[in-house]
C-alpha cells in the first residue's frame, strides 16, 4: 500500500505501523458518543440498509438451535442487536472493540433495548483476539478492518476463532465504479463529510482520517485474496451501492 514494511497509513499520512492503534482510539474515543448520529448523518441511513444486508447473510438460526456470533469491532453493538433480533432464542452476541468508550455506549443501549442478556460487551484487539479456538459459528466485521493496523494477523484470528463449517462476513467501504457516481462520491467524501463530522463531533481530523482510510483500503479483488491467504475458502464478495460498500465472505471448511 506504499508504506514500508514497518510503516503503515494513517489516512493519507505514513506513519510507523506502532502508531496506528493509539491514533485510531483517539479518533473513535472522541467521537464514540455522537458515533450513530453520524453513521446516518453521514450515510442518510444507508448504513442501516447495508447491515441488513450483512444479518440477512449472516442468516442466524430462527429455531432454539444454539448460535454464537462474535462482532469483531463491534463499537457500539448495531450488529449484534440486529443478529440477536433476527435470530432464535438462543443466539448469542459477542461485541469486541478495543475501544472501551465505544463498548460504554453499546452497554448502554444494549440495556435500554432489553438486550443485555443476548448480547455480552468484551474490549479486545482484533489482531490478538482474547477467545479459545473453534468457539464461533460466525465472525462479522463491520466498517471495522480498515482500523485494524495488521488486517492479515486480524484475519488470521477471526479464522481461528472460528468453528468448521463457520463464515466470515466482512462489511467495509469499498471503491466505487460506477460512472457518475463516483465524482459525486469524491466530492461528498472530502468536501461534506470532514464538514458535517466538525459540526456533530466537534472533530474534522476524525472524519478526514475516515474518508483517507476508505480510499487507502485493498481494492475488493485484493481483499478477497488477503481472506483466501489466511485460509478461508469459498471467498466471494458483493458491491452494494455502486461498489460504496463491500460485503466479503469467506467460509472455515
Ligand atoms: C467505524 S467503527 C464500526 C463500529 C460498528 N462495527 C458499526 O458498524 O457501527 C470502527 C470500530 O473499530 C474499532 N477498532 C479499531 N481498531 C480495533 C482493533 N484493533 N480491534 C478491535 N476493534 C478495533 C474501533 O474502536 C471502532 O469501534
Amino acid at each position: 500500500m506504499g508504506a514500508s514494511r514497518d510503516e503503515t497509513h494513517f489516512g493519507y499520512q505514513s506513519i510507523p505501523l506502532g502508531e496506528k492503534q493509539g491514533r485510531v482510539d483517539d479518533v473513535f474515543h472522541s467521537v464514540a458518543r455522537r458515533y450513530d448520529l453520524m453513521n446516518d448523518l453521514m450515510s442518510g441511513g444507508l448504513h442501516r440498509a447495508w447491515k441488513d444486508v450483512l444479518v440477512t447473510t449472516v442468516n442466524p438460526p430462527k429455531s432454539g438451535k444454539p448460535f454464537a456470533l462474535l462482532d469483531l469491532a463491534g463499537g457500539t453493538g448495531d450488529i449484534a442487536f440486529r443478529v440477536v433480533e433476527a435470530g432464535g432464542p438462543n443466539t448469542h452476541a459477542t461485541v469486541c472493540d478495543i475501544n472501551a468508550e465505544m463498548l460504554a455506549v453499546g452497554e448502554e443501549r444494549a440495556a435500554a433495548r432489553g438486550l443485555d442478556a443476548s448480547v455480552t460487551f468484551e474490549q479486545g484487539n482484533a489482531e490478538e483476539l482474547p477467545y479459545a479456538d473453534k468457539g464461533f459459528d460466525c465472525v462479522t466485521i463491520a466498517f471495522g478492518i480498515r482500523n485494524v493496523p495488521r488486517i492479515e494477523r486480524a484475519l488470521a484470528e477471526a479464522y481461528r476463532v472460528l468453528k468448521i463449517g463457520g463464515r466470515f462476513l466482512c462489511l467495509e467501504f469499498s471503491a466505487v465504479d460506477m460512472p457518475g457516481l463516483d465524482r459525486l462520491y469524491e466530492f461528498y467524501s472530502f468536501e461534506a463529510i470532514p464538514r458535517i463530522g466538525e459540526m456533530v463531533t466537534g472533530d474534522r481530523e476524525a472524519y478526514q482520517y475516515l474518508v483517507e482510510s476508505i480510499r487507502k483500503f485493498p481494492k475488493p479483488k485484493a481483499f478477497a485474496a488477503m481472506i483466501e491467504t489466511a485460509g478461508f475458502r469459498r471467498v466471494s464478495y458483493r458491491q452494494l451501492t455502486g461498489g460504496i460498500v463491500a460485503l466479503h465472505s469467506g467460509w472455515k471448511l
